[in-house]
């Protein structure tokens, strides 16, 4: 295969931050490469060099064997690169195909027309699997996987000869990252190189063809086989061997129930969660797992009944959820409001204001304190509080506003995928906090697609197949290949 864009000794600086210091990356066309890297090691900023976003202070960029620099995006749009975003940039107010062909060359001639550009939206949306999405709804009416589609739409319609996803599987369910992956594939049978970023190593394994290791802003690797084995892998990216590590089960018996719920959202799903218990659902996307945080929580109907510290609740809605000392940390964390120009520290002590506020007024230095806890505990990167978080990695805001759900006094914490967009490194320290919770006494639900994950973390674990709660038990007595077996086929194995 031949060579298509070599990226040389590329530096950049942010003010105080050296993000970039001499990175390598050379891809094939008809390739897919993957890049590697833990949170903050420069991802990111290496991919918007390419779609003119950042210019780099040093390092040269050679594209079909010419030296290039793009100066804006609709430059490298003009050369041939096309990015999915890992924070999507869609305009909220404009439509779907008026955001699938803002600042499309041909947008100027001709193609103004509304039917040209609906008729032609229809087609690219149609291909990605999705023609239910239609081409004059708002963007901003769309949820946030829908999203995403159009994200994508907008990057396949430029005939791009190089296209860019950052993590664009975090926001997809199940079966569309099967079909992403197969839009992947034609693309590269046509010539088209692929640059996919993701921490999920499988997935690099499934479709990648080669791997190049970013490690604090300096290639590692470059151009390794997929297959190389994980722990490898894993240990150029973080320099550690350990793929995960899980903290150790609590050692005494659970205590008091924090919630009994009966048929919750459908017949027969009943389960308890006890204090200092972690209890894991595990299950499809869409098999109805957040459905049921959500039904604890009040943030839809309950089908049945919901009891609380023994006692059953009445009234139901996410604020008095709140107050009874429950916290959820939905799935979509990226919609949920970051306060870009805000510091980390206000941004995690964001849901929790109350609580400092106990006395009438804002106790500062506790709830900096507070928050530098957790900001040490989870490993954010850059450790400075008072940064604003629009300058962390996309990895780094996720552990941010989930720390807003770790903090303050709950009794029971509901956790969808908490680990998404979260490096492999940086999990262990997560499942650490999440133990440490419930090791004081907090009673844990928690959601995740990672069936290892579940298993290792949770002490229970209950299988949810087609809204329907078909297993529970110890995490002990089960393995992953049981648990697929499960959620797959519905049928518990011997
Ligand atoms: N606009 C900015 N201003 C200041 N610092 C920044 C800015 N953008 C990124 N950085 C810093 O540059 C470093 C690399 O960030 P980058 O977003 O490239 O990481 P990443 O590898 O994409 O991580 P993730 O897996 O979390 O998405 C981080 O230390 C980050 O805080
Ligand atoms: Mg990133």
């Amino acid at each position: 295969m031949a060579e298509l864009l070599r990226m040389r000794g590329i530096v950049k600086e942010f003010p105080g931050v050296r993000a970039l210091d001499g990175v390598d990356l050379e891809v094939r066309a008809g390739e897919v490469h993957c890049l590697l890297g833990q949170n903050g090691a420069g991802k990111s900023t290496l991919i918007k060099i390419l779609a003119g976003v950042h210019r780099p202070d040093q390092g040269e960029i050679v594209f079909q064997g010419e030296p290039i620099s793009p100066a804006n995006p609709h430059q490298a749009l003009r050369l041939g690169f096309a990015t999915i975003y890992q924070e999507l940039d869609l305009v909220d107010g404009l439509s779907v195909a008026e955001n699938i062909f803002l600042g499309h060359e041909h947008a100027r001639f001709g193609f103004t027309r509304r039917g040209h550009a609906a008729r032609a939206a229809t087609e690219v949306l149609s291909k990605l699997g999705h023609p239910e999405i239609r081409p004059t709804t708002e963007v901003g009416r769309l949820p946030a996987a829908a999203k995403q589609v159009v994200s994508m739409a907008r990057a396949l319609s430029h005939d791009a000869r190089l296209i860019v996803m950052d993590e664009p599987s975090a926001a997809l369910a199940h079966d569309e990252v099967a079909n992403l992956f197969r839009i992947i594939g034609e693309l590269t049978e046509q010539g088209v190189a692929v640059v996919y970023i993701s921490h999920r190593l499988e997935e690099i394994r499934e479709i990648g063809d080669r791997v190049t290791v970013l490690k604090d802003g300096r290639t590692v690797a470059v151009g390794l086989p997929a297959d190389t084995p994980t722990g490898e892998l894993v240990s150029l990216m973080t320099g550690r061997t350990m793929e995960y590590v899980f903290p150790p089960r609590g050692a005494g018996p659970p205590g008091e129930e924090v919630l009994r719920v009966e048929d919750l959202t459908g017949p027969g799903v009943s389960f308890s969660v006890r204090a200092g218990e972690i209890v894991g659902l595990a299950g499809l996307v869409g098999s109805g797992r957040s459905e049921i945080l959500q039904a604890v929580y009040g943030a839809r109907r309950p089908h049945g009944r919901v009891h609380f510290e023994g006692r059953p609740l009445r009234r139901s809605g996410p604020q008095h959820a709140v107050r009874l000392g429950m916290g959820l940390a939905p799935e979509e964390r990226k919609s949920q409001a970051l306060l870009l120009d805000q510091s980390v520290t206000a941004n995690i002590t964001l849901g929790s204001l109350p609580e400092f506020a106990r006395f009438g007024w804002l106790d500062r230095a506790r709830e900096r304190a507070e928050a530098d806890r957790l900001t040490d505990a989870l490993g954010i990167r850059p450790a400075d509080p008072e940064r604003p978080i629009k300058t962390l990695s996309g990895g780094n805001q996720q552990k941010a506003v989930l720390a807003r759900w770790l903090l303050g006094s709950r009794k029971l914490l509901l956790l969808d995928e908490p680990t998404r967009g979260v490096d492999v490194g940086a999990r262990a320290e997560l499942y650490a906090v999440i133990r440490q919770l419930a090791d004081q006494g907090i009673g844990v639900l928690l959601v995740s697609s990672e069936v290892p994950e579940v298993l290792g973390l949770a002490d229970r674990v209950l299988v949810i197949r087609e809204g329907e709660l078909i297993h529970e038990g110890a995490a002990t007595d089960l393995d992953e290949h049981a648990v697929l077996d499960m959620i797959m086929e519905g049928s518990a194995r011997a």
